[in-house]
């Protein structure tokens, strides 16, 4: 008899500099004996932990369940070791199965190479059993088996997430250079917005940072828009719990707190209604057609922005460079009271701001290294520069 209660090791994958946020995220959803790694946090808990994590961690990309735990040093050791797990009791020869893997060692050069070994382990030891074989599906398996080679130290896993968790399923449409799910919700937690006062995305882009802003202000969980986890596909797949998941966090849909979001580009801003629409949120996120330039945040005591400006790569040094100082000249001038937050790659255009950071975070925006620094405009800056 299964027990519905059991306790198993679990870890959240997320993109580096988010551990920390990740980490509180899981602390409050009730994880146990939490140790934060790299890109990752590893933690305790059972199936309907399993099942909130999925549905609720706003920053984490995938929940994998470690299975086996192996000391190995070449690929002959490897399938070897693939194959003393049974297979059988995961799925079944009707299902489909994609192994993903991770590799840092010398003794493996290529990923790619490691995950097609342990497919071909798992597909033998199918055949030697039942003298068939399950078939392999890239795009939707049934089961998602994720290899993990740090030096010796092989780990494997069963992917419950599925479909990486940034795809929360709200993205109809993106614009160009449109920023993970993932990241803009890491980058609104690390800036320790409350919540309540006015939020500003002034480049707006197809709108991830205002959506993400709303969903958190309102409650609405990130998996809430989601057709399917991984696990729904597992032998063990309890629906009820899963239902009683989804109906325990009941959105606040009444309250108001101001979310603004505009661009310059009209393209962008048609974009970022259709996904705010597709999110149910057309009523908590107002847009507008503007360049920053001519963009007056309403006047509050405070507020936050968080913003992903152009990072230049297509146009002129100096062009790149004059912006950002116009940037810098307009949070001075008229965002008094509000911590402005700005994430790019582009560190020399960075210099040209004029203002000093109050913090300095580094996050990746895919492989590129950018600082997410922070601007305390106090009210006084404004009137000294009168
Ligand atoms: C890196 S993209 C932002 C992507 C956005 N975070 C998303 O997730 O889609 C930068 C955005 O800045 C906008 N932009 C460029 N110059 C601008 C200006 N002067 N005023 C307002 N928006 C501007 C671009 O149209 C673009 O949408």
């Amino acid at each position: 008899m299964e027990n519905k209660n059991e306790i198993f090791k679990l870890t959240a994958k997320t993109f580096k500099g988010l551990e920390d946020v990740l980490y509180e995220e899981l602390k409050n959803l009730g994880a146990q004996n939490l140790i934060k790694g790299n890109r990752a946090v590893e933690f305790e808990g059972d199936k309907a932990l399993m099942y909130r994590a999925n549905f609720h961690l706003r920053t984490a990309l995938r929940i994998l369940k470690p299975i086996a735990e192996f000391k190995i040093s070449n690929e002959h050791e490897l399938y070897d070791a693939i194959q003393t797990i049974d297979w059988s009791s995961y799925f079944d020869l009707k299902d489909t199965f994609a192994v993903d893997s991770v590799v840092h060692s010398n003794n493996f050069s290529h990923s790619k190479y490691v995950a097609l070994k342990v497919k071909d382990a798992i597909v033998d030891q199918f055949r030697s059993k039942f003298k068939k074989r399950p078939y392999v599906d890239t795009d939707n398996p049934s089961l998602r088996i994720s290899v993990h080679i740090s030096h010796d130290q092989c780990t494997v896993s069963l992917d419950s997430s599925g479909e990486s968790l940034h795809k929360r399923g709200y993205r109809i449409k993106t614009n160009k250079a449109p920023l993970n799910e993932v990241l803009a919700a890491g980058m609104i937690l690390l800036s320790g917005w409350d919540k309540k006062s006015v939020f500003i995305d002034p480049m707006c882009g197809s709108g991830t940072l205002v959506i993400e802003a709303a969903m958190m202000a309102h409650n609405i969980p990130p998996g809430m828009y989601r057709e399917s986890f991984g696990f729904e596909t597992w032998n063990d797949f309890d629906a009820d719990l899963l239902e009683s998941i989804y109906e325990e966090d009941i959105p606040d849909v009444n309250a108001e707190i101001r979310i603004l979001g505009s661009d310059v580009s009209e393209i962008a801003i048609r974009i970022a209604k259709e996904n705010i629409e597709n999110a149910n949120l057309k009523r908590k996120i107002d847009l507008l057609i503007k360049p920053i330039e001519n963009y007056n945040p309403p006047s509050e005591e405070s507020g936050i922005v968080i913003t992903n400006p152009p990072y230049g790569e297509r146009i002129k040094k100096n062009e790149i460079n004059s912006f950002y100082k116009l940037l810098g000249d307009r949070f001075k001038n008229k965002y008094s009271g509000f911590e402005v937050w700005l994430l790019s790659s582009n560190f020399e255009a960075i210099k040209h701001i004029g203002l000093k950071p109050t913090q300095k975070l580094t996050l990746f925006n895919g492989t590129l290294e950018c600082k997410f620094l922070n601007y305390s405009i106090y009210q006084g800056s404004k009137k000294s520069k009168k």
